[in-house]
């Protein structure tokens, strides 16, 4: 037997008020001019020009305040890239990304800013396009918020042409643009008034030019009644910012220079519709399809900014300046939209000789956009794109570290303070601390180096060689360091933007700064895995603190095998106290210390536990790793004869590799095996 059918129409119901339909309806939202002005004095935000919008869009993600070697700095949400969750999100470089938000914030304010190109400037691959990327994001998705509407009208007249019975506006103006001029300023006035908005509103400029001359017409037609051409003529709708429909975002990138077009910029000729209205000046026979129009209310980026033709560099500077373009054929025309720039490094510097130039600086505000140079941070910008669900092989731990430790040495310039290496300062630059260094020797470090952060190696590089390690290899299930590294040096040859030797000589000697570092982190990796049994440093404590209680009160103590009573064993006791320079003459106060506080927890009732005590446990754990070392007989590994019960031990630290520090079978295999064969070279040295 069938089923009774669902009622459709409640199913229909259900899905209409859906809160993504309710949404929909939001964004399709459609009303006439007064429904448009009630709601502007409702939320005078709506009004706002393109630098507000895109001010507050910034501060909408909200943010959070830290203090970084004793300065406050502030770091945006924004920037961490809320909308593709993460995935674009910027590292480091918050005091730039401050001084991004602070032109915003004085455009917003109409100190000036308003008026310049704002021009990102920075070596290859420092993030220039992902900032202009995100701020194109966010305003589309601000746009589609109710705190970030915007709306623009169009007119109920019929397209003789094309048939259609809505002619928008081209240039998608804010509707209060219909009101004259003076008019309009009254009316801004009283929504100021109203408005707690902490900058003034305005909305100034003629429209655009076909609508001006519909506008026109109209008032011919109604006899200069205004209102009644508002009323039965113009309709208001939401804008939706969107990149991809052309709307309030315009990308120009200059191909090459013989082959640019200002058509490009302002938009051209309709030929279709010239046929028909006769005259190429007739705003109806012109798209206004230019990047500058089509970015009307929102943001233009210009692309290497500087391989523009001079000539159009001249028209860029007057629609920052003026806040208007001139269209083929048309007077100049009015435009509200962020003019956002890029170039790297060597195109500026190639220009900057140029008397062009001198123009250029003059009407810009240059934001200096360079590599990041704090390791932790610069590991974040691999780990987003190198994830575990996007890369089908196991990379070992340390392997992007590595990398990223040798991007930055080659941005970091040598500290001029004796004594200090590139190395100890990147440590510092991460927040480690180095004997002898306090936060304003950091401070001091950072302001003696101009350049650092303006050069060394790109991101984009690494971000390469990190995927040439994965591919290249391919009978291989993990990338290890020395895949990588091998990969970093191996690009170095052919690196078409690294033509000094001698650069590429200190790249080099870098990457034998970090090999060297490796070393250590290895080591200590394995050391780590092999005194991390518990059990073991347990029963290792609790053997030196009876030494150290029978040293103390002058007592023997009972040996635990033979169960004979002996003297304290000083030999014993001194081979942990060394392993963390507790020197002869300060070892009586190191053990009356810590007897004295295992007395103290004794009288509350509680037991001593070695964890408590970070000195004593990494003490603990040396000896213990140099007590196993040999017994582990780790060196075997290098001569591929390894009996059962070492092998055992072995598999034990491999193990505990594998569980808690992340590696695999076979990354925790190389580990061991390099390790091995380190402590054989030391092994032959000695
Ligand atoms: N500080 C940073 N935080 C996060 N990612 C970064 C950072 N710097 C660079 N990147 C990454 O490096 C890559 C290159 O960035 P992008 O393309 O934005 O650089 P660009 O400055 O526009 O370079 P170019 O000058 O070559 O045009 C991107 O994958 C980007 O995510
Ligand atoms: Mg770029």
């Amino acid at each position: 037997m069938a089923k009774r059918a669902p009622d459709i129409n409640s199913i229909l119901d259900a899905i209409e008020d859906s809160p993504e339909v309710r949404e929909y309806r939001e964004l399709q939202w459609e009303g006439s001019f007064n429904d448009y002005l009630k709601m502007v004095f409702d939320d005078p935000r709506i009004v706002r020009n393109a630098h507000q919008r895109v001010y507050d869009m910034i501060l909408s993600h909200g943010s959070s305040e830290f203090t970084q070697f004793k300065e406050r700095l502030v770091r945006y949400k924004f920037f961490g890239d809320p909308f593709t969750g993460g995935h674009e999100a910027i590292f480091g470089i918050e005091k730039q990304l401050m001084q991004l938000v602070s032109h915003f914030k004085s455009a917003a304010f109409q100190f000036g800013t308003e008026k310049r190109v704002l021009l990102l400037h920075g070596p290859v691959g420092s993030a220039k396009s992902t900032i202009a990327r995100l701020l194109k994001r966010g305003l589309e998705s601000y746009s589609r918020k109710e705190e970030g509407r915007l709306y623009t009208f169009g007119w109920r007249v019929k397209d003789e042409v094309t048939g259609a019975d809505i002619i928008w506006s081209p240039m998608n103006e804010e509707p209060l643009k219909l009101v004259p001029k003076e008019a309009r300023q009254k009316l801004i006035d009283q929504i100021n008034e109203k408005s707690d908005l902490p900058y003034k509103l305005r909305v100034e400029g003629e429209l655009d030019p076909l609508s001006r001359k519909i506008m026109n017409d109209l008032l011919a037609k109604y006899e200069g009644n205004w209102r009644e051409v508002v009323e039965k003529h113009v309709v208001v709708k939401r804008l939706l910012i969107s990149e991809k429909d052309r709307v309030g975002i315009g990308t120009f990138q200059p191909k090459d220079e013989k082959n640019q077009d200002a058509t490009e910029l302002t938009g051209d000729v309709n030929y279709r519709k010239i046929a028909f209205y006769g005259v190429d000046s007739d705003p109806r026979a012109f798209n206004f399809d230019g990047e500058f129009n089509v970015a009307n209310r929102g943001i233009v980026e210009f692309i290497e900014v500087l391989k523009l033709d001079v000539a159009f560099l001249y028209d860029l500077l007057g629609a920052s300046q003026e806040h208007s373009i001139k269209p083929k054929k048309f007077p100049q025309t009015d435009i509200d939209e962020v003019i956002l720039g890029h170039t790297n490094e060597p195109e500026y510097k190639r220009l900057q000789s140029n008397e062009l130039m001198e123009a250029f600086r003059d009407r810009t505000v240059k934001i200096d956009i360079p590599y990041n140079t704090v390791l932790d941070n610069e590991i974040k910008i691999y780990e987003k794109d190198f994830t575990k669900a996007r890369v089908n092989k196991h990379i070992a731990p340390h392997t992007i570290e590595i990398a990223a430790m040798w991007a930055i040495l080659t941005r970091l310039e040598d500290p001029k303070r004796g004594g200090l290496t590139l190395l100890q300062k990147l440590k510092l630059y991460n927040g480690k601390s180095v004997p002898g260094m306090t936060e304003d020797n950091i401070r001091e470090l950072r302001a003696e180096a101009k350049n650092e952060g303006l050069q060394g190696i790109s991101p984009r590089y690494i971000q390469d060689k990190i995927s040439n390690a994965i591919v290249n290899y391919p009978a291989a299930d993990t990338v290890n360091p020395f895949m990588l590294m091998n990969e970093l040096e191996q690009g170095l040859k052919h690196h078409s933007l690294i033509t000094s030797e001698d650069v590429k000589k200190r790249y080099r000697e870098l990457l034998g700064v970090v090999r060297q570092e490796y070393e250590e982190i290895a080591k200590n990796e394995v050391q780590r895995a092999i005194s991390a049994d518990e059990e073991a440093i347990a029963r290792l404590c609790s053997n030196y603190i009876d030494h150290v209680k029978a040293y103390t009160q002058r007592e023997r103590v009972r040996n635990k095998y033979t169960g004979e009573m002996q003297e304290p064993d000083e030999r014993f006791m001194r081979s942990i106290e060394e392993k963390i320079d507790v020197s002869e003459s300060r070892k009586d106060d190191f053990r009356r210390e810590i007897m004295n506080y295992i007395g103290a927890l004794a009288l509350e009732g509680k037991t001593f536990d070695y964890k408590t005590n970070e000195r004593l446990h990494r003490a603990l754990e040396l000896k213990l790793f140099e007590d196993q070392k040999d017994s582990i007989k780790l060196t075997s590994l290098v001569s591929n004869v390894v009996d059962k019960e070492t092998q055992a031990k072995i598999d034990v630290v491999k193990q505990r590799l594998i569980d808690r520090y992340g590696y695999n079978d076979t990354s925790a295999t190389d580990l061991l095996n390099f390790v091995a064969s380190i402590f054989a070279r030391g092994d032959i040295k000695e």
